[in-house]
Parts: structure tokens; C-alpha cells; sequence
């Protein structure tokens, strides 16, 4: 297993380019099988869960290669609807491909889809909207088996705005005939990423980013080349690598808007932030100060940046509290944490943070992706050595991290 080496105390500086977002990537991969024709996703990440996706794409018949960092698909050959466990469990996003498989076949037969180990993951609300669909559903053990005569148009009500059923239902019903509405959809800025590129290849798809959307179905969709949203997840990352070590560095292809709340926090915790354009420069002011915020969905604070800003507050000043509401099991770092030295107690979905004033390196373990990335970060301001365990999980959604902190002046090596 691999794993990451750092010696804390380096101030970050310098320049990088944030990536194409994961969590855009990944639904856009399965609505490529909507059309036989190429499709083109420029600067597409090569990050695990994007080969995990590839996989699928590869087992179902599908064709893709990489060209200088832009990825092309050709999905004229698929010839298979069912995803078997071993290429289901490994990464959530396989979910999406049932929406994208019952609108091409009208049937798809998937294991139960897995990913990180953050609570329990269930897929009830998708299985709901699919009915809702007109698709009749059976659980064989862990297989899922969905078939349609047709796919039927209707309004759908969400009893919770879930971003990966949101995205099923518009990967399922883009070619219905009539219209389907979702009401309290998920506004995450990555749906209305999807909603561009199926427009981009001829959708009729309105609304994305509000809370409801209007499907428009078409006949068919044609090829496209895309370019996906930045990865706010890996901004803000960055952004909170930087405070933590006391450095400055330029962000580039970000879309400040959609990552603000971060933003605003950092600058009231003697940071300097400037925007410019797609530019965000961040230099920390000196020892941050403790604030509390709970995680919510868009556009409330992303669960996905709790973790890391977690390792900010272990070393602010003062007592922070966090309280995570999206998912029910998102603490795994805490303990980690504490063997540096960090001062947190959990109270069922809230962790109390007393800021210490600085973290001792350690052997720690990454049990999912995010609290993995705050193992680094708390490994960047430790003293002394620390390592991260199981990096691979950390590589399921960041491309080159150790290689980019590396440029960026950490003293971070990997080692198998
Ligand atoms: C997506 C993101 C993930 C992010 C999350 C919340 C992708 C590929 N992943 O995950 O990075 O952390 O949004 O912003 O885009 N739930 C159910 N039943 C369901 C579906 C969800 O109970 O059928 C629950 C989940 O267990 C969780 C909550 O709803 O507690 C949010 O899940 P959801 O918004 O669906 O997140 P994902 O699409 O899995």
C-alpha cells in the first residue's frame, strides 16, 4: 500500500491549476453512453475513480483514450447493461450509470455501488425516483435489476435534494417522451455542469442549479466536446493547505462563486483573498483564528471540505465546533487527528475543536478520500515526520497531489 511521507513546517508558495471537477467527470462519463457518437471531455482528470468509471465503460463495450489530458469516449459498441461487483463496489458514482443504462437499453442489472466508507449510502431514493419512472426494480441479494417498457415522464419530489439521485433521474429521463419535473432537486454547481453538457449535445434540460428542473425529452443526443466545471473540492483543499502552513499561492481556474462560504470563512480568519477572474490568490495572515460552521447541501458548507477544514481548526486559536449533517458517519479522521496531537471530542454529529499550537508528525491511516486529505494537511503543519497510510484513497480523487504540494514547496514524497 502506498503511502505519503511529510515533513511538516514548509511554507506553501507558488502557482497551480486546479483540475476539472470529480464530481462533474464522473455522471458526465455515464451520460456519454446516451449517443453513439464521440465525445470529447477536455481536461478530464486522471484520478481512480475516473479509471473505475472507464472500466465499466471498457466491460460494457464502450471505447475511450486519453489525448494530452482530454479524454474521448465512443460508446457506438456498447453492448452490455449489467455492472458486475467488482466493478460496481468500488466507487459510487457505478450508481449512475443505472439511470444512463435504463435510458439507453430500457435495462440494467448493477451490483450494489460502494465507495468511501463515510456512513451507510444507501441508494433508496434513487431505486424511489426510478419507479417514479415507470421502472420496475428487484434487489437480488446485493444486484439491482431495473427494467422499462418505456421511461415515463412525471414530477418527481425529492424528500431529500440528493445530488446523485438528482443526476439519475436527468441521466434516465433525457430521452423520455414529454417532460419531467424534480422538485427540491439538488442544487450542487456539478448538475448544472451535467445539465451543460447533455444540452451541449442537444437536451432540453432547464433549471439545473435551482431546486427544481424541467427535463424536456428529446429524441436523441449527438457528440459533444466539453469542458467541466473546476474542482471546488480541490480549491478550497489548497486553499486550506495554504493557511494551515502560514503560505501564499495562486489558484487558477477557479470560479470563486462557487466556492464563497470557504472563502469568507479564510478571510475572516486573517487570511487575504483576491479574485481575479478565474485567479484566486490566498496568503496567510499569521496563526488563524477558530470559527464553527456545519456541513449542509449546496449551497451551504460541502461536506466534502469538512475534514480538511478540520485540520485548519485543530491549530486555530480558540474552541470551533463542526457539526457534519450530510453524512452520519464522516469523523474516521478524528482519531487520526488526536494521535497528532489534536484536541476534538464528537458529541453525536458535532466535534468540539480546542486549537493546540501546532501537530506532531505521526503514522496515520486515510480511511476515505476527504479525511485523507486532512491527514496531509495536518501533516504539513506537524512537527516533525508523519506519514499517511492507504494513500489510495486519497487518489481517488486528487490527481498528483503529493507532486503538486511538492511544487508548491512541501516536503512530501510517496512511497510504496
Ligand atoms: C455526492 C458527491 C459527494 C458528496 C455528496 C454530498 C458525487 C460523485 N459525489 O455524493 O462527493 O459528498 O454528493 O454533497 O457527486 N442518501 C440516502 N439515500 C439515497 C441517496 C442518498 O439516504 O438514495 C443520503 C446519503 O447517505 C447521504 C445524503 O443522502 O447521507 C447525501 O447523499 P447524496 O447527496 O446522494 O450524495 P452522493 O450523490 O452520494
Amino acid at each position: 500500500m502506498d503511502k505519503y511521507v511529510i515533513n511538516g513546517g514548509n511554507k506553501l508558495s507558488g502557482k497551480i491549476r486546479i483540475e476539472s471537477a470529480k464530481n462533474s467527470v464522473l455522471p458526465i462519463i455515464a451520460g456519454s453512453i446516451l449517443t453513439n457518437q464521440q465525445v470529447v471531455i477536455k481536461n478530464c482528470p486522471k484520478i481512480k475513480d475516473v479509471y473505475a468509471m472507464l472500466e465499466i465503460l471498457s466491460y460494457l463495450g464502450g471505447k475511450w483514450t486519453f489525448e494530452q489530458g482530454d479524454l474521448i469516449l465512443n460508446n457506438a459498441s456498447l453492448n452490455r447493461y449489467d455492472i458486475p461487483k467488482e466493478l460496481a463496489s468500488p466507487v459510487r458514482s457505478s450508481v449512475f450509470m443505472l439511470g444512463a443504462l435504463l435510458c439507453r437499453f430500457k435495462k440494467a442489472k448493477i451490483h450494489q455501488p460502494g465507495g468511501c466508507n463515510i456512513g451507510k449510502r444507501p441508494i433508496d431514493l434513487h431505486i424511489l425516483a426510478l419507479e417514479d419512472l415507470g421502472v420496475k426494480t428487484e434487489c437480488l441479494g446485493e444486484q439491482i435489476i431495473c427494467s422499462a417498457k418505456e421511461i415515463k415522464t412525471n414530477n418527481i419530489y425529492l424528500n431529500y435534494p440528493s445530488v446523485g439521485t438528482t443526476e439519475n433521474i436527468i441521466l434516465c429521463s433525457v430521452l423520455s417522451k414529454g417532460k419531467t419535473q424534480i422538485f427540491n432537486a439538488a442544487k450542487e454547481p456539478e448538475i448544472v455542469d451535467l445539465m451543460k453538457f447533455l444540452n451541449s449535445m442537444g437536451a432540453k434540460i432547464y433549471g439545473a442549479g435551482t431546486s427544481t428542473i424541467l427535463i424536456d425529452g428529446v429524441e436523441n443526443l449527438s457528440g459533444t466536446e466539453f469542458t467541466p466545471m473546476f474542482d471546488r473540492i480541490e480549491c478550497g483543499t489548497f486553499m486550506l493547505a495554504t493557511a494551515i502552513t502560514g503560505g501564499e499561492i495562486e489558484l487558477s481556474n477557479c470560479n470563486a462563486k462557487n466556492i464563497s462560504l470557504l472563502t469568507n470563512k479564510l478571510c475572516n480568519n486573517t487570511c487575504k483573498i483576491t479574485i481575479n477572474n478565474d485567479i484566486i490568490y490566498i496568503k496567510s495572515g499569521g496563526k488563524p483564528k477558530g470559527f464553527s460552521f456545519a456541513t449542509n447541501p449546496y449551497p451551504q458548507f460541502p461536506t466534502d471540505l469538512q475534514a480538511q477544514t478540520m485540520s485548519l481548526l485543530c491549530v486555530s486559536e480558540g474552541v470551533s465546533t463542526i457539526t457534519e449533517n450530510v453524512f452520519e458517519n464522516r469523523f474516521n479522521h478524528v482519531n487520526e487527528l488526536v494521535k497528532m496531537g489534536a484536541d476534538i471530542s464528537v458529541k453525536g454529529k458535532t466535534a468540539i475543536v480546542k486549537g493546540v499550537k501546532r501537530l506532531n508528525g505521526k503514522t496515520v491511516t486515510a480511511t476515505d478520500l476527504r479525511g485523507g486529505a486532512s491527514l496531509v494537511l495536518a501533516g504539513l503543519n506537524a512537527e516533525g515526520q508523519t506519514t499517511v497510510e492507504n494513500v489510495y484513497y486519497i487518489e481517488r480523487g486528487y490527481s498528483d497531489f503529493d507532486k503538486k504540494l511538492r511544487s508548491l514547496g512541501a516536503d512530501i514524497i510517496k512511497q510504496g
